[in-house]
């Protein structure tokens, strides 16, 4: 989807700008990224490390900015942080889930403290819902977080527009980032999110705040499209002599579409994990796959797997097992098991695990209210 100049989020990505968070582009070349913005790669070492985990077993998290620096803190049994955040502009997709999951696993892994900042101001400035709205959505974004599996005894969860220490925090950074550094960073863009990058940068460095212990490690679990804003919080971090945060990026899920990013702008190329049974399977019929034109074809030259956004789901969300996987995989590009056969266990899979998860976020929608009420 391409974004149309002066629209309601406004402002056009200017030229030699690589990365625009607020687009539903990703650059189609990840590889020019480590080169140009210096991101670097998992080491195998790191990998084989959690190995348990499909994040890493899988290289859904492909890179990462001085990880090593957080895990040796992490394991000198210092104490870290680590911390995300979500714009609650509607209920949670399988985007939202990737990271969540994320921060869920290093929070058990690490026993980090986990900051979850609801970017409601963001949401307000780059899709236009009201404070009202976003609060009923984090309600429910928090329910899912907490069905997840977050421990909310070892995390603060809120609301932007709530923490004045990270409104504070925000209006002092202004003055340390020139009109010429946005553009730079994001080309041309109205202040509202101009506004928003100040107030995600306060957020990341919340953690480091007297009134949380002070200056700590902190991990930024995001997908590539915030690295923009991971760059511009390390050199803030330098000015405010803070420590420099760290940070993992996951690769995203192939829409439905087979388009690199999912995108709560088109609904019909994603999945919520409040979606109906119904819904989930219209979708999942209607994906593309890496099929032949025909099925002798396919069963002579087998699928492109890779091309494949069921397959992807599969990777990224709902095969537990890498045997089962790696199976799935072997079938497909054998031409021994062609893509209607392969959807029907895929919806299988898809609608147990949402059932399931449904389930327990019904559960949860008290405590996640409570959690939000906290602030109101
Ligand atoms: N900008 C992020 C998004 O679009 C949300 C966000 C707000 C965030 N504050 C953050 C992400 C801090 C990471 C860290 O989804």
């Amino acid at each position: 989807m391409t974004k149309e100049p002066g629209n309601s989020r406004g402002g056009e990505t200017g030229k030699g700008i690589e990365i625009d968070p607020w687009s539903s582009d990703m650059p189609a070349d990840v590889e020019k990224l480590f080169e140009k913005f210096g991101l670097e790669k998992i080491p195998a070492s790191v990998r084989k490390r959690f190995s348990s985990s499909h994040l890493f077993s899988r290289n859904i998290i492909i890179a990462h900015r001085d990880f090593a620096k957080w895990m040796k803190a992490a394991d000198a049994k210092k104490e870290v942080a680590v911390l995300s955040g979500i714009k609650p502009s509607g209920d949670f997709h399988l985007g939202s889930k990737q990271t969540a999951e994320e921060i869920i696993f290093f929070q058990k892994q690490f026993g980090a403290k986990v900051y979850y900042a609801i970017a409601d101001l963001e949401a307000n400035a780059d899709n236009g819902l009201s404070l009202e709205e976003c609060r009923k959505n984090a309600v429910s974004n928090v329910a899912d977080l907490l069905a997840l599996g977050l421990d909310e005894k070892n995390a603060y969860i809120y609301r932007q527009s709530k923490e004045n220490r990270v409104m504070n925090k925000a209006f002092l950074l202004s003055k340390r980032v020139t009109r010429a550094t946005f553009e730079a960073i994001y080309g041309d863009k109205p202040v509202s999110l101009q506004m928003s990058v100040l107030v995600q940068m306060a957020d990341i460095f919340l953690p480091q705040h007297e009134d949380f212990g002070g200056p700590k490690e902190v991990l930024v679990p995001v997908g590539l499209d915030q690295d923009p804003h991971i760059r511009l919080s390390r050199d803030l971090a330098f000015k405010e002599r803070l420590v420099l945060p760290s940070a993992t990026y996951h690769k995203f899920v192939k829409n439905l579409k087979g388009e690199a990013k999912m995108s709560k702008r088109d609904p019909d190329s994603m999945l919520w994990l409040s979606e109906s049974a119904q819904s989930v399977e219209g979708k999942l019929k209607r994906a593309i796959t890496g099929g032949r034109d025909t099925a002798d074809e396919q069963r002579k030259l087998g699928g492109r797997v890779d091309e494949c956004a069921i397959f992807d789901l599969c990777k990224m969300h709902f095969e537990a097992d890498d045997k089962s996987l790696a199976f799935r995989r072997e079938r497909c590009v054998k031409g021994k098991m062609l893509c209607g056969e392969c959807k029907k266990e895929v919806i299988e899979l898809a609608l147990k695990w949402l059932g399931k998860h449904q389930e327990t976020r019904e559960k949860m929608l008290k405590r996640a209210e409570k959690i939000i009420a906290a602030q109101d």
